[in-house]
């Protein structure tokens, strides 16, 4: 039998972690600039190009597509060729997919600020970007499913099927929710009517957030986690029941994002029934996470690694947890409008997906240059500012999303609603918004310490208080 080839294409895992860093920074410097303008709304400038309305989708589509899609991207450029033991399937198509992911972000980067948008949540971009996307998603496809098909190890990892979940997944959502009847270069009308335009459009939201935010960071869990806790995961039976259950799950839970609206009252309870049972296959999931460090807790303690992985794992937890119930009638009653979304949004944003980068970057980033880490001290003080940065943002905006909510439904003795100017209640949530920009900018100066941490790395320079452990790939 022939020796596997080993000479694995890193040249794009390290542009795809450079892309991550940077476009990280960028996107929640554009987060940090939205909080403040919440808090003190003299910062949108009057100008019609720096306004809350434009900056928020740049905001959204640079953290997701742009950080956690680059993120995504690297992991699975440097796994899968690991896991198939043989190089991806076409070099050209790789670097295609690589630089046609950027010149996608920098068109968001210059439609959304112009204004120029579909107007549908996360999926704003106009049809002529959206066309691109398909385009290289589909040259990503091919890379992904050819490299499968040449690989040099028959069993596929559990990882393997996350990442294929996501790839799949995202294409289908891609062109049903993008399919639009273009009238000029900037403007198309969704081919969908009314109430099952949302539809189609929050089957598509939730699912981005289910098969991009979601599944692949699980993939990637099961990559990383094991190694760098030097354990063989928990158990892998439980890792394909956690597969099969949540991809059968998460794909009926969209509605909802339409309770309380004119979807029928059965798809409603539908995407309700489907969200609480998404708790099982999820807390299963980040059980299996945490216990495959049993017997090497005490690691925690002294490796930023597993720090991360640890609080991310933690956070997908608490959100899995809150989502479902959420989800709930009674309670979406209360936190629907409400910034308790904005909370849930981030703790899984920041916590899940942001950690589990940071996580993997810091193991990747020495094997990818084959340095050691410029600087354990700086990588702990990152791993500090962003648990804080959290939890300031997230307790926060419980606050006053419950607030809020409850306000908007007080009643006073004649019947009457309490708060009957919007404006009362926004002035209570001032300083709570000021809060969530301080937790905002502490996650944001974490980053840029990384980033320098990384500058140095790949330099080569060690700090006196640096790693020693020898990049090993
Ligand atoms: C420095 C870190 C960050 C800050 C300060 C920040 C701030 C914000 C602010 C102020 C909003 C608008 C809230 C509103 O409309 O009331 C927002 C929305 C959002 N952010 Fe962030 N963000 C950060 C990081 C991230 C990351 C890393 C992600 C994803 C990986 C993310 C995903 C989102 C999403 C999905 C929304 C829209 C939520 C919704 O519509 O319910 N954010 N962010
Ligand atoms: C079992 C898992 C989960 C369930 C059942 C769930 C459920 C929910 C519910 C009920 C809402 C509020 C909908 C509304 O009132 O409009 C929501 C919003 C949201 N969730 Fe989750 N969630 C889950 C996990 C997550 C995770 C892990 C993340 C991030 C990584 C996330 C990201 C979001 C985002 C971005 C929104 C805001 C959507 C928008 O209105 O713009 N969710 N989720």
């Amino acid at each position: 039998m022939p020796e596997p080839r080993t000479d694995y294409d890193d040249a794009v895992v390290r542009k795809f972690i450079t892309a991550t860093v940077l476009w990280g920074a960028v996107g929640m410097l554009v987060g940090v600039i939205i909080a403040l303008q919440l808090a003190w709304f003299p910062a949108n400038l009057g100008l019609p190009w720096t306004s809350f309305g434009r900056l928020r989708p740049l905001h959204t589509n640079a953290v997701i597509f742009a950080f956690a899609g680059n993120a995504l991207f690297s992991g699975i450029y440097w796994s899968m060729q690991r896991l198939l033991k043989v190089r991806m399937f076409n070099d050209a198509l790789s670097n295609f997919h690589f630089w046609g992911w950027q010149a996608i972000i920098v068109s968001a980067a210059v439609s959304l600020p112009m204004g120029w948008t579909s107007g549908k949540e996360y999926a704003e971009l106009i049809w002529p970007i959206d066309l691109a996307i398909a385009v290289v998603w589909v040259a990503f496809a091919v890379n992904f499913f050819g490299t499968i098909a040449i690989r040099k190890v028959a069993h596929l990892y559990v990882s393997i099927w996350f990442y294929m979940s996501m790839v799949i997944t995202i294409t289908l959502l891609h062109v049903v929710n993008s399919l639009a009847v273009p009238v000029s270069l900037t403007k198309a009308y969704s081919v969908f009517p009314g109430i099952t335009d949302a539809l189609v459009q929050w089957w598509y939201g939730h699912n981005a957030v289910g098969f991009l935010l979601t599944t692949p960071f699980l993939g990637l869990m099961y990559y990383f986690m094991p190694r760098a806790a030097n354990k063989p995961v928990y158990s892998y039976r439980l890792s394909i029941i956690h597969f099969w259950g949540l991809v059968f799950l998460y794909i009926w839970a969209g509605p909802h994002h339409l309770l309380y609206s004119a979807l029928p009252d059965w798809a409603q309870t539908l995407g309700m029934v489907f969200s609480l049972m998404l708790l099982a296959p999820s807390w299963g999931g980040m059980l299996n996470g945490l216990l495959t460090l049993r017997g090497a807790w005490d690691r925690v303690r002294t490796d930023v690694v597993l720090k991360f992985f640890v609080v991310g794992i933690t956070f997908y937890g608490m959100s899995t947890f809150e989502g479902p119930m959420m989800s709930i009638r009674a309670v979406n009653s209360l936190s629907h409008y409400t910034d308790w979304t904005i909370g849930h949004v981030h703790s899984g944003a920041l916590g899940w997906v942001g950690f589990c980068t940071f996580g993997m970057l810091y193991w990747l980033v020495p094997r990818a240059w084959k340095k050691p880490l410029y600087s354990d001290t700086l990588a702990t003080a990152h791993f500090w500012l962003g648990t804080i940065g959290i939890v300031l943002y997230v307790v926060a905006m419980w606050v006053s999303g419950i607030t809020q909510g409850l306000m908007w439904r007080d009643i006073n003795e004649s019947g009457l609603l309490e708060y009957p100017n919007f404006v009362d209640t926004v002035t209570r949530l001032m300083p709570f918004y000021w809060i969530r920009l301080f937790g905002g900018l502490g996650y944001l100066v974490g980053v840029l310490l990384m980033a320098f941490n990384f500058i140095k790395t790949a330099n080569g320079e060690t700090a006196a208080a640096g790693s020693l452990e020898a990049a090993n790939v």
